[in-house]
């Protein structure tokens, strides 16, 4: 899944915080515990002194009584568990505290192994107490005895957990704030950041209307305001496209029914003009001259190609206004069809037209049917000395059928590849190749119909692949 930006930033700030507040904290826990240790060492060898002080005399007469009240004034330090006084010998002459009796007996252990070789302070922490031993010696430095002092620990153990729990108390202010901090800067920062991502991908979708509510004086609320600027530009822009594609459909529809009318009405005087034209010349022809008869002739000529012209202008603008619902259209049988009606055709030039499994599309049937004819019916026409080979094809490619037709035959300079869609435009004289340069047109127009594209790949003496494209309704034959 992925993490949304709110939680990376809440996450990431929390684990700042939380690593550089624990090690600040650790590091404080690590001093504190050790000053309090030392501090307490300190205090111990001091302390230690000062007995070793008041017992120099008692020791050094041998006086045990008064050695006793010496320890027993020095006891009510209640940090000091026991202390031994020992003579030279490590031999406990005197003792007070806690635990079994030593007297008459040698301290064992490492520190009272140590002490007597020691000249100063030795300090051990074992069994839970704090052990500290030395000399007893006289101002001029000699040696009469040693001293071995056993404090409890409690007291820097309580400062040790006071220490722990302050910091730990510490810990979770510090939790806390990095909690806030965390959350406020999400609700600053990160929050306005994923509703603008948010509205920007509904913009980008095409929800147009939408706006962010952002209002503030940062980069941040002039990039909200920059996203709603361009909303509301691109909304207008696409108003503006909506309202020039309208119109340019009703200009086109208004277009075609002209052309439509225009041609249907021209046909009936154009009609009368031919009839009586020809009237004229089988009636009066034997009463004009040559050249009147000639006259004639061109006028009737000129009538009938008029009559030509305006028939195809009709058909050309029929497929705009008069074309049929799209229905599923089997475009092997269409192909089928196309091969009978240019029979003739095909039979004259000696043609060879083959066609690959073709598909089912949703078209409409006799516009298809006229396609084909026209393209298949110029790849047989515009043959040069050899028998006219043409071949329809089909494959798909992503979201629609590209349909191929290729021939043998005499080509097109690409510099026309795209003058030849144009009504009336022929690259060739009508005594050459006769014809009007209406086909491709009204291909083209069918096409366009059906969401496609056409187009012509060819080189001036090497045949022409016209193809078109058609969407797939997910079918195929
Ligand atoms: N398969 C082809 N090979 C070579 N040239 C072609 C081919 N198809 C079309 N053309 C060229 O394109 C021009 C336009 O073709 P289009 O089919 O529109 O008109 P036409 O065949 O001349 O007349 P119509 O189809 O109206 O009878 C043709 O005059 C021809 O020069
Ligand atoms: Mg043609």
């Amino acid at each position: 899944m992925k993490l949304g930006l709110r939680f990376r930033l809440i996450a990431f700030t929390f684990c700042l915080i939380l690593t550089v507040g624990g090690s600040i904290l650790g590091y404080s826990v690590y001093l504190g515990r050790d000053n309090i240790f030392n501090a307490f060492e300190r205090e111990a060898i001091e302390s230690a002194a000062v007995i070793t002080e008041s017992v120099l005399n008692d020791l050094y007469f041998f006086d045990l009584r008064g050695l006793d009240v010496r320890l027993a004034a020095a006891r009510a330090n209640t940090d000091i568990r026991r202390i031994d006084v020992m003579d030279l010998e490590g031999v406990v002459v005197a003792e007070t505290g806690k635990g079994d009796s030593r007297l008459g007996h040698q301290l064992g252990g490492p520190l009272a192994a140590g002490m007597r070789s020691a000249s100063t302070w030795l300090s051990i922490s074992e069994g839970g107490f704090f052990h500290v031993a030395g000399p007893v010696s006289m101002p001029d430095g000699s040696r009469i005895g040693y001293l071995h002092v056993e404090f409890a620990l409690d007291e820097p153990q309580a400062r040790a957990h006071h220490l722990a729990t302050g910091i730990f108390l510490m810990t979770l202010v510090c939790l806390a704030a990095g909690g806030a901090v965390a959350v406020g800067l999400s609700a600053r920062f990160a929050r306005p950041i994923v509703e603008m991502a948010h509205a920007a991908r509904q913009i980008g979708g095409g929800m147009l209307e939408t706006r962010i509510s952002i209002k503030r004086n940062d980069e941040l609320g002039v990039l909200a305001q920059s996203i709603n600027e361009l909303a509301a530009n691109r909304q207008k822009a696409e108003k503006a496209l909506a309202e020039k594609a309208e119109e340019l459909t009703r200009s086109n529809q208004e277009l075609e029914q002209f052309a439509y009318v225009a041609s249907h009405d021209l046909q009936e005087p154009l009609r009368m003009i031919t009839g009586y034209t020809q009237l004229l010349a089988k009636r009066y022809g034997d009463k004009l001259d040559q050249n009147a008869n000639e006259y004639i002739d061109y006028a009737v000529e000129g009538a009938k190609r008029m009559q030509g012209l305006i028939r195809d202008l009709l058909t050309y603008s029929r497929v705009g206004t008069r074309g049929k619902e799209f229905a599923l259209t089997d475009c092997e049988a269409v192909v089928a069809g196309t091969l009978r009606v240019l029979q003739p055709a095909i039979e004259e030039s000696a043609a060879t037209v083959t066609y690959d499994p073709l598909p089912t599309v949703m078209g409409d049937e006799t516009q298809l049917l006229q396609l084909f004819q026209n393209l298949i019916g110029n790849a047989v026409k515009y043959r040069d000395s050899k028998p006219p080979v043409v071949h329809v094809s089909c494959k798909q490619e992503g979201e629609h059928w590209l349909f191929s037709v290729r021939d043998n035959g005499i080509g097109i300079d690409p510099q026309y590849a795209n003058r030849i869609f144009v009504i009336f435009q022929r690259l060739h004289g009508r005594d050459k190749y006769a014809g009007t340069g209406i086909g491709l047109a009204v291909c083209k127009k069918i096409v366009e119909r059906h969401d496609g594209k056409i187009w012509v790949e060819s080189e001036l003496g090497k045949g022409a692949t016209f193809h078109f494209t058609i969407p797939t309704n997910g079918e195929r034959t």
